[in-house]
C-alpha cells in the first residue's frame, strides 16, 4: 500500500489575508519506506503532517492509499512533539487510550499494550505517571501510543526536538531499531539535517513561502550502518548538501522570526 499526495495546497485566511502554506506537493511513501521532510521554521512541514493525518484538509489536490484493502480504513499513528500524555494518567493507561479511541475495549488487548511498552523499553513503568518519566521515556509512551493500533502508517512531528542533544541520539538510535522490527511507512517531520540523514530512505526539502517540495535525495547508505566511523564521510557529505539547499531559506526565517519580535 503506497501513500500518494497529489498536487497538495494548502492557504490560511490570516487577518483578511490568505497566507498559501504549501503549494503542489507532490509525494509518495511506499510500503516500508521511511521519509523525512526537511525544512526551516514555518515552511509548512506540520500542515503537510495534518493534511496527510486527515486532521486538516487540503485547499486543493488530494491525498489517498494506493492499493489499500478493501473495506477497511488505512489507521495512522501520530507522534507530535510535545506527547499530550494523560498526566492523571499511567504509562499502561496513556498508551492504552490509543485503542480505547479506537472503540476496542482496552482489557481485551493487555497482551497487545504489554507488548508494546516492552518494545519501546518501559517494562516495569507501566504504572508511573508521566511527571515521573524523563523527557526521553514520556516520548517513548507516545511513539507506544502511536504503534499499539497497529497504524498502515506513522506520522512524527519533530518527536524529539524538545529533548536535550544527547537523549535525542539516544531516542534517534532507538527509532532506528524498532523501525527495523516493524518496518511501518513513515513520515518524519523535522528541522534537523543530521536526524533526517540517519533516519530516513529518501529526506524532501522544502522551501517556504509558499511551502514546495524543492529536492529529493535518497540516502543510499544501509539505515543499520550510518553510524559506523566509515560511513561519517558520506553522511557529512549529504548533511552539507542539504544545508547548501535549504540555507538561504533557514536564514530569511531567522530574520523574519527576528523582524516580528
Ligand atoms: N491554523 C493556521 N492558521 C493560520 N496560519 C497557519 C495555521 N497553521 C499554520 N499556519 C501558517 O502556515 C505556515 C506553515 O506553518 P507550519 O506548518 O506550522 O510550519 P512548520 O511546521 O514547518 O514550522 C506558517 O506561516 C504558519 O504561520
Ligand atoms: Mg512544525
Amino acid at each position: 500500500m503506497k501513500l500518494i499526495i497529489e498536487g497538495v495546497s494548502k492557504s490560511f485566511g490570516v487577518r483578511g489575508k490568505e497566507l498559501t502554506a504549501l503549494e503542489d506537493i507532490n509525494l509518495s511513501i511506499a510500503e516500508e519506506e521511511f521519509v523525512a521532510i526537511v525544512g526551516p521554521s514555518g515552511c509548512g512541514k506540520s500542515t503537510l503532517l495534518n493534511l496527510t493525518a486527515g486532521l486538516l484538509s487540503p485547499s486543493c489536490g488530494s491525498i489517498y492509499f494506493k492499493d489499500a484493502s478493501p473495506g477497511r480504513m488505512p489507521a495512522f499513528g501520530i507522534v507530535f512533539q510535545e506527547t499530550g500524555l494523560f498526566p492523571w494518567r499511567s504509562v499502561y493507561e496513556n498508551i492504552a487510550f490509543g485503542l480505547e479511541a479506537a472503540g476496542t475495549p482496552k482489557a481485551a488487548l493487555k497482551d497487545e499494550i504489554m507488548h508494546y511498552i516492552e518494545l519501546v523499553g518501559l517494562s516495569g513503568f507501566e504504572q508511573s505517571f508521566p511527571h515521573q518519566l524523563s523527557g526521553g521515556m514520556r516520548q517513548r509512551v507516545g511513539i507506544a501510543r502511536a504503534l499499539v493500533i497497529s497504524p498502515d502508517v506513522l506520522l512524527m512531528d519533530e518527536p524529539f526536538s524538545a529533548l536535550d542533544a544527547q537523549t535525542r541520539t539516544i531516542m534517534q538510535e532507538e527509532l532506528v531499531a524498532l523501525w527495523e522490527k516493524t518496518r511501518l511507512s513513515t513520515l518524519y517531520v523535522t528541522h534537523n539535517i543530521q536526524e533526517a540523514v540517519l533516519l530516513a530512505d529518501r529526506v524532501v526539502l522544502l522551501s517556504r513561502r509558499p511551502g514546495r517540495v524543492s529536492n529529493i535525495i535518497e540516502i543510499k547508505i544501509p539505515r543499520l550502518e550510518r553510524e559506523r566511523a566509515e560511513h561519517t564521510g558520506a553522511i557529512d557529505e549529504y548533511v552539507r548538501t542539504i544545508w547548501e539547499h535549504i540555507s538561504k531559506d533557514a536564514r530569511a526565517a531567522l530574520l523574519e522570526v527576528e523582524e516580528n519580535g
